[in-house]
């Protein structure tokens, strides 16, 4: 009744978290200052929930539209950037979905629940990508759609600005610069969109993971063409709601990311200053770590009440590598002198 290779995957794992500082999704530690939220529950309260939702989020797209100096027609919503990817990769010509490794791992999860090939390219051994030879295997492998998560996730960098424009200017499918963790990085690339190239984002890693929306900027009638595999009515009211108080009350965000990205250098350099320890240059809200135990190193942060994600079972350059979240500068601290304890 259920197709062999669905049946054969492993379902999306959330570890309980219950109990221990969380620092291994990317959500922002910071909560609504409360001024705001009172503002916020009240506005909620006048919803009309006997009705479907506003279906074509005109008001929202337009708000969106503004902040990112395009035209409503170019936004197109989504619950989470991750349905985005999803309707990109139903809605793109046959062909491969090409992707560096290691990146986001649900392009290629979802590429294969819609058994879609996926063709990867290793990054080097200081997560540098080579545009190039990714170029050469998206024309071998006929790729019509490309995923660069800029700043990548799990590694933290951000490929160069000439390199993603050479991707840009050479891939002859569909290019999707994701900037999940733009909020964090020095530059972004917005300015690249063009007929076959795509920005996405998310609301989820500036303090809004709970609302679950992101949106894909791009040509107009490439965003027509894939609101026609958008399920109706994919954006609850409430979400819609509190996206448009968001994003009027932006600055917030903003300042909250901005302390989280102070807090990054300051983890950054404590870390470094460690012996056994490397980290990684991150312009995500994350650090990527290697140390020569990350299993035992994983589990002692557990025991001593810290959540972050292990990467080490992904093997190759991954081994050893530990990805932790920014959390408040408390949960840090935690964090560091028990990380100290460990390695
Ligand atoms: C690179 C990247 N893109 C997209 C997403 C998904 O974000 P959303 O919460 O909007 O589905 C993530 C989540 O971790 C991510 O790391």
């Amino acid at each position: 009744m259920i197709r062999s290779d669905i049946r054969s995957l492993t379902a999306y794992h959330v570890p309980d978290s219950s109990g221990l500082i969380k620092l291994d999704a990317m959500e922002n530690p910071y909560t609504l200052p409360d001024n705001l939220r009172s503002e916020w529950s009240h506005l909620l309260s006048s919803s009309n929930i006997n009705r479907y939702p506003d279906a074509d989020m005109l008001d929202l797209r337009r708000r969106i539209a503004e902040r990112e100096g395009v035209d409503a027609d170019q936004v197109l919503i989504g619950n989470g950037s991750d349905e985005i990817i999803q309707m990109l990769i139903m809605a793109a010509d046959p062909g491969a979905c090409a992707v560096p490794k290691p990146t986001f791992v649900m392009y290629e999860h979802i590429a294969k629940w819609l058994k879609r090939p996926v063709a990867s390219m290793p990054l080097k051994a200081d997560f540098s990508l080579d545009a190039m030879a990714f170029l050469n295997m998206c024309a071998r492998e006929k790729a019509s759609l490309a995923f660069l998560s800029c700043p990548n996730n799990p590694t933290g960098n951000m490929w160069p600005r000439e390199d993603v424009q050479q991707i840009a200017d050479n891939f002859r499918g569909l290019l999707i610069i994701d900037e999940a963790y733009g909020p964090f990085a020095t530059d972004t690339y917005r300015d690249m969109i063009t007929r076959n190239v795509m920005l996405l984002r998310t609301f989820s890693k500036l303090g809004m993971a709970g609302l679950r929306l992101g949106y894909a900027l791009g040509d107009a009638a490439i965003i027509a063409d894939l609101n026609k595999v958008r399920l109706p009515y994919n954006i609850n009211s409430l979400t819609q709601l509190s996206a448009s108080f968001f994003l009027e009350h932006y600055a917030v965000f903003e300042e909250q990311a901005k302390m989280i990205c102070q807090e990054r250098e300051r983890m950054s350099t404590a870390l470094s200053a460690l012996d056994k320890l490397e980290v990684f240059p991150s312009q995500a809200n994350f650090l990527l770590l290697r140390v020569a135990n990350a299993t035992a190193v994983f589990e002692g942060l557990k025991q001593a009440g810290i959540l972050i994600k292990n990467l080490h079972a992904k093997g190759s350059l991954l081994e050893g590598c530990l990805r932790v979240t920014i959390g408040l500068p408390e949960e840090n601290d935690r964090f560091v002198n028990a990380l100290k304890e460990l390695i």
